[in-house]
């Protein structure tokens, strides 16, 4: 088993299908590039077949992402897989490579009333939608969908089969988040050992965050289950209540490598960057308590804790801000501010900018505000940046 853990990210995917926080091909471009700055392994890109929009995201990240996997997710069947490989004939050029993500319902719930298929139909179904991605790249992930809620015997009967047809990477959804920690870490564990080819894949964990315990969940899927990849979203963002949380599987496996004793490949310093992109790009905003990337998240208020702070800073904290992303020692902009100090804070907030031209035009709209603004906050900044920072 290795001691790598790969970050599977699906903001793009599963977390636009967030109500409310659909994004265009352009801004899904310049988050996807803020991803491979984060060094993720695997950067799912969308669902190729859903629309000819998503089409157009996947094939553009496909096209301009280098390091990290491309994926796009598909039903089990062909036209999807079909649509997803050619959306991604970009990305085998790139050193990451490109993957599909296949999927089908395994539950007696989804397959009785959502898939109306008996059991055998779904399992040869499975089978068939890996063999014929395999034949179109190399890298093929399978999920059961509401895997959690499944029969083990039925699930590992499916799993091992999809294995023998070349699936390299097997993923367990929590669909609906329904798991607890244990019994789920549990349940991954049991599958591994029912499934006699399980070493020859990744296993992999997809948890959702109904209970709030997506973060959990996953991490348990990984000490108990043997997971050694997890899929994720930045700030959580997802269906419902959303999907497991990078920044905090990041930040707690790094944080405590004594007891998971695992490497991931993450730049932290862009973790605070790309949680403001996300945030800014889809209006989502992120609650000034969330773990690791919320505006209080390194803010001590209490006199004891100011006092302990200035003392010794690991007396209460765990964790150096700057190593995820927060600028140490917080510049105040104002009207006496260079472009410099300007440009850092752009880069801070994760605003990109194509041009200096374009640096250029908002540092004097900066300016200009400063005149009339004795402190400007990175509200201010993000206004008055407004819809030039969204054109990839
Ligand atoms: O939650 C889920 O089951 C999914 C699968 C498609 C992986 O997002
Ligand atoms: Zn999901």
């Amino acid at each position: 088993m290795t001691d790598k853990l790969i970050i599977f990210d699906t903001t793009l995917r599963d977390g636009e299908q967030s109500p409310g926080a659909s994004m265009t091909k352009d801004e899904k471009l310049r988050i996807a590039r803020q991803l491979e700055r984060l060094r993720v392994d695997v950067i799912e890109a969308g669902f190729a077949a859903s629309s000819n929009g998503d089409f157009d995201a996947v094939k553009a990240i496909a096209d301009h992402i280098r390091e990290s996997t491309v994926c796009s997710l598909a039903r089990a069947n062909d036209r999807d897989i079909s649509r997803a490989a050619e959306a991604l004939k970009g990305a085998l050029s790139g050193s990451g490579g490109a993957r599909i993500h296949t999927f089908i319902a395994t539950s007696e719930l989804h397959m009785a009333k959502k898939l109306r298929m008996t059991r055998d139909q779904v399992f040869e179904q499975a089978k068939l939608a890996v063999r014929f991605a395999r034949n179109l790249c190399d890298d093929v992930e399978f999920s059961p969908e509401d895997g959690y809620r499944s029969d083990p015997a039925f699930l590992a009967r499916v799993l091992e089969a999809v294995i023998a047809e070349g699936a390299r990477t097997i993923n367990i959804p929590d669909t609906v988040g329904y798991a607890v920690p244990e019994l789920f870490g549990a349940f991954i564990r049991d599958l591994r050992q029912r499934v006699p080819n399980s070493d020859k894949a990744v296993w992999s964990v997809h948890c959702h965050n109904d209970l709030g315990m997506a973060v959990a969940n996953s991490l348990a899927g990984v000490t108990i289950g043997g997971a050694r990849q997890v899929e994720c979203t930045i700030n959580g963002l997802g269906e419902r209540a959303g999907n497991c949380s990078l920044e905090e599987v990041v930040m707690a496996v790094k944080t405590r490598r004594d007891y998971f004793g695992l490497d991931v490949g993450i730049d932290t310093a862009q973790i605070v960057p790309a949680s403001r992109m996300v945030s800014q790009t889809t209006g989502f905003v992120v609650q000034p308590n969330k773990a690791v990337v919320g505006a209080n998240a390194f803010a001590h208020a209490s006199g004891i804790h100011q006092d302990g702070v200035l003392k010794a800073r690991d007396t209460y904290e765990i964790m150096r801000a700057e190593d995820v992303g927060w600028s140490a020692n917080k510049i105040v902009l104002g009207k006496l501010s260079g472009r410099n100090a300007f440009k850092q804070r752009l880069q801070e907030l994760g605003i990109e900018m194509e041009s200096e031209g374009e640096i250029n035009a908002a540092f004097a709209r900066f300016k200009d505000l400063a005149d009339r603004k004795a402190e400007i906050f990175d509200e201010d900044i993000i206004a008055l940046v407004g819809d030039e920072s969204v054109t990839a």
